[in-house]
């Protein structure tokens, strides 16, 4: 009986090894998944350089929202469960969360105002022809040495400190610019940043006055270092999608990000790059007082031969062209001629509007886009909004 008993006791007690050896491996198994669970989830360090600056600064465009097939809401607890299409302020509010998680890869304020970064300026030169009006600088700078690394996307601005003080003795704020050149550089190797300025001046008093900040940089030389901060914004994103169209109405230096989005669509090297094969419609209306002051119109030019479907350019060149009413040619009168070409293109969801450069032009637009919607029998005070909203206008002027 004893002997029985010890016989058990022993059998049991010859099971603990084994009951330790599958504790040990289920613990071994748990704790290996929670390691990849976690390095999965750790938050990625940023890097000093970026190899490949294709960024996926995801679409501008939300994702198109089917209201009547996908986006409906549950209205019933009961195990049958009903469902009707979300009205507009719900379509709106899921557009914006979806808009706001795209472009949570955009990079922004990587430098701000008090740790700026000291940029090398590589080039400086004027983009104006002989007879021009005023200086418009075309400038850029190396961003190589930055850490953590200053990367953009098309249609980002950053900001530019300019050296001295104000009357106040205190350092000048910064101004923004926005950057012309594509995230791959003009260089194509990712790692300058370029700008399109023009020299502020204006009369006062019989004096005149020079911009602090825009003066500054048309005066600087190569070699030279400036404080820069940013990138920001994230108003004048390029949609994702390759057969997007867009249409672009720039006054002046307004052409910034226009020229990084035409190069990212066609200058060849970049496309390379990018790997974003456009197949839309570009169609550029740019506003220049006179020929000479027609900005990168060579490269422009051999877009138009290049890519002869994809895009269009109609100037508006107001001190050499008259409008119909005997004025100034503005862009708003070339929206007013090509009315039905353009709404063509508005009511096509695929396409993207872009206003950038003079405040003082926006009022303008707007009348020509309302009376441009009227031939076409639309309201373009009800137009404007959804467009806004579905992420298709995008407007940066100052
Ligand atoms: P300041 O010395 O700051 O002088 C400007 C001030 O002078 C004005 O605020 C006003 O008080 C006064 N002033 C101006 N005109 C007159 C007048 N006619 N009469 C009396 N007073 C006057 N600029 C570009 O050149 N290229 C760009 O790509 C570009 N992108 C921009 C993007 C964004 C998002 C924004 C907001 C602005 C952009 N700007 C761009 C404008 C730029 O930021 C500066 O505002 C511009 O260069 C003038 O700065 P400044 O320091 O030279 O002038
Ligand atoms: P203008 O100056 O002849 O009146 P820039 O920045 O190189 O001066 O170019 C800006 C262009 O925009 C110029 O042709 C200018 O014309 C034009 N412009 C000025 N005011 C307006 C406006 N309210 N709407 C549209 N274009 C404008």
């Amino acid at each position: 009986m004893v002997y029985s008993q010890a016989k058990v006791i022993a059998g049991g007690l010859a099971h603990i090894p084994i009951l330790i050896g599958i504790f040990y491996f289920i613990m071994t198994f748990f704790n290996k998944r929670a390691i990849e669970y976690a390095e999965a989830n750790k938050p990625k360090k940023v890097e000093k350089k970026v190899e490949n600056p294709e960024i996926k600064a995801k679409s501008a465009a939300p994702t198109k929202i089917e209201a009547k097939v996908v986006v409906q809401k549950k209205v019933s607890d009961s195990s049958e469960i009903k469902t009707e299409p979300l009205n507009n302020k719900e379509i709106n509010n899921i557009e914006k969360k979806s808009m706001k998680k795209k472009h949570a890869d955009v990079p922004v304020n990587i430098y701000r105002p008090k740790t700026p970064y000291e940029g090398t300026v590589i080039e400086n030169y004027s983009l104006l022809k002989e007879g021009a009006i005023g200086r418009v600088n075309h400038i850029t700078f190396d961003l190589k040495d930055s850490d953590p690394f200053l990367n953009y996307v098309e249609g980002q601005s950053i900001g530019i400190m300019p050296a001295g003080e104000d009357a106040n003795g205190k350092p000048h704020k910064l101004r923004l610019y926005s950057i012309a050149s594509t995230r791959h550089g003009d260089n194509f190797e990712g790692n300058t940043v370029s700008l399109c300025v023009r020299q502020l001046q204006y009369e006062k008093d019989g004096e005149t006055i020079d911009g602090v900040c825009s003066t500054y940089l048309c005066d600087i030389k190569p070699g030279d270092k400036v404080k820069i901060t940013g990138p920001v914004g994230k108003e004048m994103l390029l949609p994702e999608e390759e057969d997007a169209n867009i249409v672009m109405l720039a006054t002046g230096t307004g052409i910034a990000p226009m020229r990084a989005y035409l190069r990212r669509m066609f200058e060849a090297t970049e496309k390379e790059k990018n790997s974003w094969n456009f197949k839309g419609k570009a169609w550029l209306f740019m506003g220049a007082p006179k020929s000479a002051n027609l900005l990168y119109e060579e490269d422009l030019q051999r877009y138009l031969t290049d890519y002869p479907e994809n895009f269009k350019y109609t100037k508006a060149i107001s001190r050499e062209q008259q409008n119909t009413k005997g004025g100034r040619m503005y862009i708003q009168d070339r929206v007013l001629e090509s009315a039905n070409e353009l709404f063509n293109m508005i009511e096509d969801e695929k396409t993207h509007i872009y206003l950038c450069g003079l405040k003082g032009m926006e009022p303008g637009i707007d009348e020509a886009m309302t009376k441009a919607a009227e031939e076409k029998g639309l309201n373009w005070s009800e137009l404007r909004p959804k467009l806004k909203k579905a992420g298709r206008w995008h407007v940066e002027t100052y």
